[in-house]
């Protein structure tokens, strides 16, 4: 009885270890990283608010670009359309912000490739069953 506890309890440590190295060698990107130049432009104009440690709550609340990818399948499709409307639409980031802060708008560019992005990733996603 106490070796097959024993035992059991050895099977479940090595699993356990296994599924850890595996999780640190693939860490959980479904979708593939955030290629490096939509990174750039979400560290200089979005992470601010938009992150785990942000002191914005509703910003934080909406969305936080470091739990995207534990974001359930519909909820990951209605963030990405959120992104891509709110910067169609001029809304993020907030006017307020810029005027503190004018160094942080988008250039056009920048707002190109962002929204390219997102909408990329809605698309992929909503094919991916
Ligand atoms: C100064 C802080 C700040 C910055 C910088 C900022 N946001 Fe926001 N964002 C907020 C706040 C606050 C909210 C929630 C209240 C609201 O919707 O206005 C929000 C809401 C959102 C939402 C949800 C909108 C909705 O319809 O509910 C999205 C999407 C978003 N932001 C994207 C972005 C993107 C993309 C950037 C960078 C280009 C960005 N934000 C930069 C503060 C910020």
């Amino acid at each position: 009885m106490r070796t097959k506890t024993g035992l059991t309890l050895l099977a479940i440590l090595f699993s356990l270890a296994l599924f850890a190295t595996e999780t640190e060698k693939n860490p959980v990107q479904p979708f593939g990283p955030m290629p490096d130049e939509v990174k750039a432009i979400v560290d200089k104009s979005c992470i601010g608010c938009h992150n785990t440690d942000s002191r914005n709550e509703d910003a934080k609340k909406e969305l936080d670009f470091k739990k995207l990818d534990a974001l359930s399948k519909v909820k990951m499709i209605s963030t990405y359309k959120e992104i891509s409307e709110t910067l169609e639409k001029n809304e993020m980031p907030p006017k307020k912000f810029l005027e503190k802060y004018p160094d942080k708008a988008l250039t056009d560019a920048e707002k190109k490739v962002l929204m390219t992005w997102a909408k990329k990733e809605t698309k992929t996603l909503v094919k991916a069953k």
